[in-house]
């Protein structure tokens, strides 16, 4: 059995990250008995300052081929992100119909979360991110540039489609896991969008009586991600509430670098796009000191999206078993000193 993968290292930490990451997704691989085959595409801002586009214009087209597609991060500190990311990253997310975005955010044993108290194993959370509209809807405009009565306006857009297509996937994960969803919103000032999400949300549970349900809204949310990681097992969300949510899930657990992530199509008629939560972080590009263990992770989840979970669990439990060790490399957003390299290489002794 051999897999296509698709790569698209992108910008800043992206190809360190992944270039560290792809030997160890082969060794797993080998030792479960299929291959990956790879393309690399240099689609990101390097292509964008010299040819005016961050990917070909049938670069869908391209990636359409893939078994999956694994990517580094997309940001340049010298051109709008707002260009970047609208001429990358989300055109694949919206254009594969990827409306699952699962994050998982877990405390690895061995790993020192800010948060007093918590220990490896006292966090384990799987965010359900809506991931193709709400708030990140390309619907809006700015009018009258520069006058005093400018205008900006950007629609957020749920539908019924989209947001049973991610309610479900939570519930199915929940059912899967401890029974517990929290359905976090903002249906106090929301009063459209918002009170339809929670109306979805109530209409699926139906169907799903062995699961407990909770609903939070989103500013206490944060504060509880907080205040109590431990008692979260299944989040679900909006969009913009589940990027920000996933960054917080991601420092409480040790690390922006420790945070995988998995955008789905759960239609089946896309390959899926695998990711770091984090993004080009220019304050430590080309210092050879990014944490790859986030992109290594978001293999194990590519692995387990194509139907290899034992590769997948391999994956996880070297990162683990790594991670719970003292005497291993660790990069310096762990308090380590090591190299993305090392850390890499030590994970392959692992295998
Ligand atoms: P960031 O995630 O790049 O960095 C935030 C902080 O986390 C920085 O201090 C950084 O050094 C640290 N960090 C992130 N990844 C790390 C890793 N693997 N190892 C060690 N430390 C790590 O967020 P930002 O600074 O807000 O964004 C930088 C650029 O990346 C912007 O252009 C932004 O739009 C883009 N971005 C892209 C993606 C993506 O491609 N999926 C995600 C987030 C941000
Ligand atoms: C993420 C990122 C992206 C998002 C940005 C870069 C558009 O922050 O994947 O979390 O907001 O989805
Ligand atoms: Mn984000």
């Amino acid at each position: 059995m051999s897999y296509d993968i698709s790569l698209i290292p992108g910008d800043g930490i992206g190809p360190a990250v992944v270039e560290a990451t792809l030997p160890v997704l082969e060794d797993a691989a080998v030792a479960h008995g299929f291959d990956i085959e790879t393309t690399r595409y240099d689609w990101g801002t390097d292509r964008y300052l010299a040819d005016g586009a961050m990917m070909p214009e049938d670069g869908l087209d391209e990636l359409r081929r893939a078994d999956a597609i694994l990517l580094g991060a997309v940001g340049h500190p010298d051109v709008p992100d707002h260009v970047t990311l609208n001429g990358l990253l989300l055109p694949i997310r919206k254009g594969f119909d990827q409306s699952v975005c699962k994050r998982p955010a877990v405390l690895f044993e061995g790993v020192e979360s800010p948060l007093q108290d918590y220990s490896g194993g006292d966090i384990d959370i799987l965010v359900f991110r809506e991931n193709t509209e709400g708030e990140y809807a390309n619907v809006g405009g700015r009018e009258h540039k520069g006058f005093d009565n400018e205008v900006a306006v950007q629609s957020a857009v749920f539908t019924r489609r989209g947001t049973e297509r991610v309610v479900r996937a939570a519930f199915e994960a929940a059912s899967e896991r401890d029974g517990h969803l929290t359905n976090i919103t903002k249906s106090n000032a929301q009063a459209h969008s918002m009170v339809f999400w929670d109306d979805i949300v109530r209409e699926v549970s139906v169907e799903y009586p062995d699961v407990e349900v909770e609903r939070l809204l989103v500013d206490a949310a944060s504060m509880d991600f907080i205040r109590r990681p431990d008692e979260f097992d299944v989040v679900v969300c909006s969009n913009l509430f589940g990027d920000i949510l996933t960054d917080i899930g991601a420092i409480v657990t040790g690390s922006m670098g420790l945070a995988p992530s998995a955008n789905i199509d759960p239609g089946g008629d896309h390959p899926a796009l695998f990711e770091p939560v984090h993004g080009s972080a220019f304050d430590i590009t080309g210092e050879g000191v990014a944490n790859p263990l986030a992109t290594v992770l978001s293999g194990s989840l590519m692995f387990d999206e194509l139907g290899e979970p034992a590769a997948a669990e391999a994956l996880w439990d070297a990162v683990a078993e790594q991670l719970a060790d003292g005497d291993a490399p660790r990069t310096p957003d762990l308090g380590g000193e090591s190299t993305t390299e090392a850390v890499a290489a030590d994970l392959r002794t692992r295998l």
